[in-house]
């Protein structure tokens, strides 16, 4: 059973409590359970981690690349949060890495302020998916097992 890797950058442990009105009310605890029964629906097992760190994110994109390698990554779903809109390093990991990755935003980022327009990340991802809300990480996993097939 191949991994998908569901990576969470800053503030994101905050949701449920923060701005509920863009990001829901659903909390990361209740997002992972979702991730993890989407994963099995489509055969997939799921490691979803969170932190605050742009350098601790950049490590698990190369333990990411590592497991590519082994032929044991599905892929990588990353909401890198605010670093999406400032990460030069986080570009040049998935770059630097080859791992097939979809970038996800909770909330449609191209209707909110400017600074949040601009994304680091979408030029090495695969695919995107915004403004889905929490829904959209069960949106990116099934996403991810249509590339498997393809
Ligand atoms: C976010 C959008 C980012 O602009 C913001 O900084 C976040 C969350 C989203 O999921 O909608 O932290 O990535």
């Amino acid at each position: 059973m191949k991994t998908i890797l569901i990576l969470n950058g800053p503030n994101l442990n905050l949701l449920g409590t923060r701005e509920p009105a863009v990001y829901g009310s659903q909390t990361l605890a209740d997002v992972q359970a979702l991730c993890e029964s989407a994963a099995l629906a489509n055969g997939f097992t799921v490691d979803f981690r969170q932190s605050n760190h742009e350098g601790t994110l950049v490590d698990w994109l190369h333990e990411a690349g590592a497991l590519h390698a082994r032929g044991k990554l599905a892929g990588v779903i990353l909401n890198a949060g605010a670093y999406t809109h400032t990460s030069v390093a986080l570009h040049d990991a998935i770059k630097g890495t080859g791992v097939t990755l979809i970038e996800l935003h909770i909330s449609n980022v191209h209707a909110r302020e400017s600074f949040r327009h601009h994304s680091y990340i979408s030029p090495v991802a695969k695919a995107v998916m915004v403004g889905f809300g929490v829904h959209g990480y069960a949106l990116a996993i099934a996403g991810l097992a249509s590339m498997q097939d393809a």
